[in-house]
């Protein structure tokens, strides 16, 4: 038998998406799952993106620029200058989603065995681009306690070594919901010039901020130019996850000369979506306005709701579509297998993500769960309900 490689069998399992075989046997039992462990909103995609699609008479479906449509290009980079993100079009390379984006921007700026320091818990998948990568995640600890905010600054020099070439965060925060303030970007941009290594800043929620707060960009800041690279998407910004729409932006010459070279070698991004994506660049801003009220709504209603519950503790959150809670139980894949595998309330249940694996420090957040509140008030509010019975019934 062949065998599977070092790094394939390394590869960690998506905490998000590794409890799926159980929720499809509960499907198949006849169960009601309510979704709350996966970031796919349940908002309309905006009808001039999938208009200008279904209006378009290609004949051949060819290959783009590796770097994407410059009249793309160009119209984002109009896009970011009206968020305050002095970008243009050749600052930007259009990627196959934010996935990509991230996978380029650690093939060009770390080699194998290089660390990135990135604040936990963190977006899941950073562990799987770094082990592609060969790259080592070092994790900083960021509480619940702060609602995730920004670690001090002392705690991640302590981290950096000749290794170190990078930071990365993600704002607003995959899965904390925190939206790092103007002195926490403001401090992160003076380590990363007194030590000379990139600031990354995966902002693909940056659209989605509650309570009248700005977000404020790695781009925004003028003496970061060297050292900063932007992640973007459209998957939630426009509800397009299935467009596969991202893009690596930085004013580093050099980072955009490399990642381009990872972009040659992949061809090109998929067509029909840069014309979706290009067309969605015209959604009134009337959309993200109902949006984020929606959004606004939908997490007052679960943060009061799961503070309503005994034992558990959340963080609140300023931006995205997440948050972590912590519940009165001692091992959260334990807890979510159960309430897919055996327990039911009038034969509907949750499907929740353990937050383990948001976490690269092992055995931390075994008693937290990340929660997308990417469902219907109605529904939320009947999970919220479920969530609280089974806490109720749930031995560990
Ligand atoms: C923080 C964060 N970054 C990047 C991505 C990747 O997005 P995509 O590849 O769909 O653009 C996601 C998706 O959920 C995310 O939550």
């Amino acid at each position: 038998m062949p065998k599977i490689s070092v790094k394939g069998n390394s590869m960690p399992e998506s905490p998000i998406r590794k409890l799926v075989p159980f929720a499809e046997a509960a499907i198949r039992k006849g169960r009601k799952i309510y979704q709350l462990n996966i970031g796919q909103p349940d908002i309309k995609t905006p009808s001039v993106a999938l208009d200008a699609v279904r209006n378009h008479n290609i004949e051949v479906l060819s290959y783009s620029h590796s770097a994407g449509f410059e009249g793309y290009r160009n119209k984002l980079a109009n896009y970011y200058k009206n968020h305050d993100i002095p970008v243009n079009g050749e600052q930007i390379i259009i990627t196959t989603g934010g996935s990509e984006a991230l996978l380029f921007a650690m093939g060009s700026i770390a080699d194998i065995g290089d660390e990135i320091i990135i604040p936990e818990p963190f977006y899941a998948n950073y562990n799987g681009f770094a082990t592609a990568s060969g790259i080592n995640i070092v994790p900083v600890e960021s509480k619940i306690e702060t609602n995730f905010a920004l670690p001090p600054i002392a705690d991640f020099e302590k981290l950096i070594t000749a290794k170190t070439k990078a930071i990365l965060i993600c704002n607003p925060g995959n899965p904390t919901g925190y939206l790092y303030t103007k002195e926490e970007i403001d401090q992160l941009a003076e380590m990363a010039i007194k030590h000379d290594i990139f600031l990354v800043a995966d902002e693909v929620y940056r659209e989605f901020a509650y309570d009248g707060a700005k977000h404020h960009s790695v781009m925004s800041i003028d003496k970061l130019k060297d050292h900063a690279i932007m992640i973007d998407s459209v998957s939630k910004r426009y509800s397009m996850c299935g467009a596969r729409i991202g893009c690596l932006v930085s004013k580093n010459k050099e980072v955009i000369h490399t990642a381009m070279k990872f972009a040659q070698a992949r061809l090109s991004p998929p067509t029909f979506e840069q014309i979706a994506s290009e067309a969605a660049l015209e959604t009134p801003q009337s959309y993200f306005d109902d949006v984020i009220k929606e959004y606004t709504s939908r997490r007052n209603l679960l943060i009061a709701g799961l503070k309503s519950i005994d034992g558990v503790k959340v963080a609140t959150p300023k931006g995205a579509f997440y948050c972590i809670a912590e519940l009165p139980i001692k091992n959260a894949d334990n807890f979510a297998k159960w309430l897919l595998e055996e327990y039911q309330l009038d034969n509907e249940t949750i499907m929740v993500a353990p937050a383990a694996g948001f976490y690269s420090t092992p055995n931390t957040g075994l008693n937290q769960v990340r929660i997308a509140y990417v469902l219907k008030k109605e529904n939320l509010e009947r999970a919220i309900e479920i969530l609280k019975n089974a806490l109720t019934v749930y031995k560990d």
